[in-house]
């Protein structure tokens, strides 16, 4: 939907793709769980359509697993915070107060500065060094969030949440092994590439190997999934595919044009891969679901025209992982 709140500015949000991404969840789901939240998007979107009865939003990160917990806790005082710090940037040099603030939250690991800090960095990108430190460097284009944005976003974040969630900055895997039967997973791990310093294997990588253990362990309990993993821009693909042995269905969504290839004068759409789990493109008939129709979809391992003249203009096709 055009106006879901998304009060974190983070990058490699699924917000713009939330809406294909929920095409696919079933409709009787007890907690719909968040292994990898980051800023919720998936939880703050379904939640707008009522999916599920109850979520659970997990992130290693733990400030920002509480900046999450406090947003749809206590979401009039998170807001105030913000608006309070996002207006002294303006009494001094806005890229000084950035700076005092990082140091702040570095020392203190005040979630509410985090806010602040993730709206004013660069394409909100959580960066740390070997230290663990919060080490992006802030946007000098820009201010970030104006607060009555913020503040619009946060309660409206609050007002779909609150009283169904529970929060959590555990390892993925401690996340999984308590997932029931009617429960559904979404997972967006962090990007696989290569970690060059100490910390990145907690925030940005996980094993590939450990990760496809988990979802056989989650396919021999039949626990329903959806999982973000790798992608491709134009013929360059990124990150490792999920083996087929995971019998999982695989759809490529159309993440749009990115910028820096625009600025370079190609042509070329991002695709993200989504993983479904085993019976999900299924509903009780065994028929595939209606849900395979998203004009936000493209088929690519089919040629376009096949994928047209099975599904129709501008659908998507499943094809097995
Ligand atoms: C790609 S981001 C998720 C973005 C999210 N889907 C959204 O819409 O904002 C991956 C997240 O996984 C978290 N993370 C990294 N390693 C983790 C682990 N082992 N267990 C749980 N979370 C982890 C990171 O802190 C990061 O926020």
């Amino acid at each position: 939907m055009k106006n879901t709140p998304h009060p974190i500015q983070y990058q490699g949000s699924k917000r713009n793709l939330a809406s294909a991404i929920l095409h696919y969840l079933p409709k009787d789901i007890d907690c719909l769980i968040e292994p990898f939240a980051g800023s919720a998007a998936i939880s703050i979107a379904a939640a707008e359509r009522q999916l599920a009865k109850n979520y659970w939003i997990n992130d290693l990160n733990k400030p920002l697993s509480d900046l999450l917990q406090m947003i749809v806790e206590s979401p009039a005082d998170i807001a105030e915070f913000y608006k309070k710090v996002w207006n002294e940037q303006h009494d001094e040099d806005s890229l000084e107060h950035y700076y005092k603030i990082r140091e702040s939250f570095n020392r203190k690991k005040d979630p509410r500065l985090f806010l602040y800090l993730l709206a004013r960095c660069v394409k909100g990108s959580v960066r740390y060094n070997s230290e663990g430190l919060f080490n992006q460097s802030p946007d000098k284009r820009r201010h970030g969030t104006r607060p009555e944005t913020m503040r619009a976003n946060i309660l409206g974040a609050s007002a779909l949440l609150k009283g169904k969630v529970r929060f959590s900055a555990n390892d993925y895997k401690m996340v999984l092994a308590q997932a029931q039967q009617n429960d559904f997973i979404y997972m967006d791990p962090p990007y696989q590439g290569v970690c060059g310093d100490r910390d990145c294997r907690y925030l940005s990588g996980i094993n590939h190997h450990d990760f496809i253990a988990a979802l056989e362990e989650l396919n021999s309990k039949r626990i329903r999934y959806i999982v973000s993993y790798d992608g491709r821009r134009g013929d360059k693909t990124f990150g490792e595919t999920l083996p087929d042995f995971l019998n999982l269905t695989c759809i490529e969504l159309d993440a749009g044009r990115s910028s820096q290839a625009t600025l370079l004068g190609r042509d070329e759409v991002t695709y993200e891969s989504l993983y479904l789990s085993p019976g999900l493109m299924k509903n009780s008939s065994g028929k595939p679901m209606e849900s395979y129709r998203h004009s936000h979809i493209k088929q690519l391992n089919l040629k376009t025209n096949d994928a047209a003249a099975i599904f129709g203009p501008g659908t998507v096709a499943p094809v097995a992982a």
